[in-house]
């Protein structure tokens, strides 16, 4: 670092944690740019007054996770409409009358998808959970032409996701259901699903033995199985799909992309794809072990 370095970072609480500096830097030195991503631990009270200092500091950009997505939003001077259609915003960038939000999650899914060679169009999709991740991932799945089916613990949070997204993708497309119907769902051959997803935070370490999917319900052997978990990389839903033969995605590619559309955005240049996923990768794996070892146990953060 000298005195031109350009600086971006994440704010969430707790942060510590965060993967993205190091997958932000390893991309930077990889294009030779004279950047900086740093973790800045922020307490909800302080939102906004963190992010009036940073721009007053000059950084060119800022990520933004758990709690803070939503928080930021009255801090913006603009809003993308896919940050604005999430409820949620996770990447800010400098503009010359304060910061505008975006939100490239659900890009960052797709793009994930599309980089395993997975097509959703006209396919049957479940996704389970109906959070703030489950949103971005319903948004893209439909914007991809899937159909969709929400399986949530809590059935009134599935039914209000997909009322709140119905009216952008209509036609019956988005269905919402409770948790408990999934046997019944997956036993009808008739809706065979292309791929299934999971958004919950069942399985995040430290809580690896853990799954959303039900013993003994048997996963078709063509669906393609997506664990947004990457804290292990290998979850217990993921050994559940490998021993039905279905192939499987963990969560380190969404992490990359939504990180690689965020760095495009503030640089304008083309992210270091392989870079990023190497970094991230190995960041993943020794930061579950040291953390095993030493006992901590903090959920993972972008
Ligand atoms: P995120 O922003 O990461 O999606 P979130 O908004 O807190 O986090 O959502 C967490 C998701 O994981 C929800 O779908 C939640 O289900 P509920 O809406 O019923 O709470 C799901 N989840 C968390 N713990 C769970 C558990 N033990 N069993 C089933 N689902 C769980």
């Amino acid at each position: 670092m000298d005195g031109a370095t350009k600086l971006v970072g994440v704010i969430g609480w707790p942060v510590a944690h965060s993967l993205s500096p190091v997958m932000h830097n390893a991309a930077f030195d990889a294009l030779g740019l004279n950047w900086r991503y740093v973790a800045m631990p922020v307490r909800t009270e302080d939102v906004g007054a963190a992010l009036r200092g940073l721009r007053a500091l000059g950084f060119q950009g800022v990520n933004v996770t758990v709690p803070h997505k939503q928080r930021v939003v009255p801090h913006l001077a603009g809003i993308s409409p896919e940050a604005r259609t999430l409820g949620a915003v996770n990447t800010l960038s400098a503009g010359p009358d304060g910061w505008h939000g975006d939100n490239t999650d659900a890009r960052g899914f797709i793009r994930d998808l599309i980089a395993h060679g997975v097509d959703v169009k006209g396919k049957m999709c479940l996704v389970l959970g109906a959070g703030g991740a489950a949103r971005a991932v319903v948004y893209a799945l439909t914007a991809a032409g899937g159909r969709v089916a929400v399986f949530n613990r809590t059935h009134t949070r599935a039914l209000d996701l997909v009322s709140d997204l119905t009216g952008l993708f209509p036609g019956g497309v988005l269905t919402a259901h409770a948790m408990a119907q999934l046997g019944d769902f997956v036993r009808d051959g008739e809706r065979a699903p292309g791929l299934i997803v999971n958004t919950t935070s069942v399985g995040m370490w430290p809580d690896a033995g853990t799954s959303p999917w039900p013993d003994g319900l048997k996963i078709p052997p063509e669906t393609v199985v997506y664990d947004l978990v990457y804290k292990p990389l290998r979850t217990r839903f993921l050994e559940q799909a490998e021993s039905c033969g279905a192939r499987t995605i963990d969560g380190i590619g969404m992490l990359v992309h939504q990180g690689a559309e965020a760095l495009q955005l503030w640089t304008g240049q083309e992210a270091p794809i392989d870079v990023m996923t190497g970094a991230a990768r190995e960041a993943a794996a020794s930061m579950t072990e040291s953390e095993a070892a030493n006992g901590e146990k903090e959920h993972q953060h972008l």
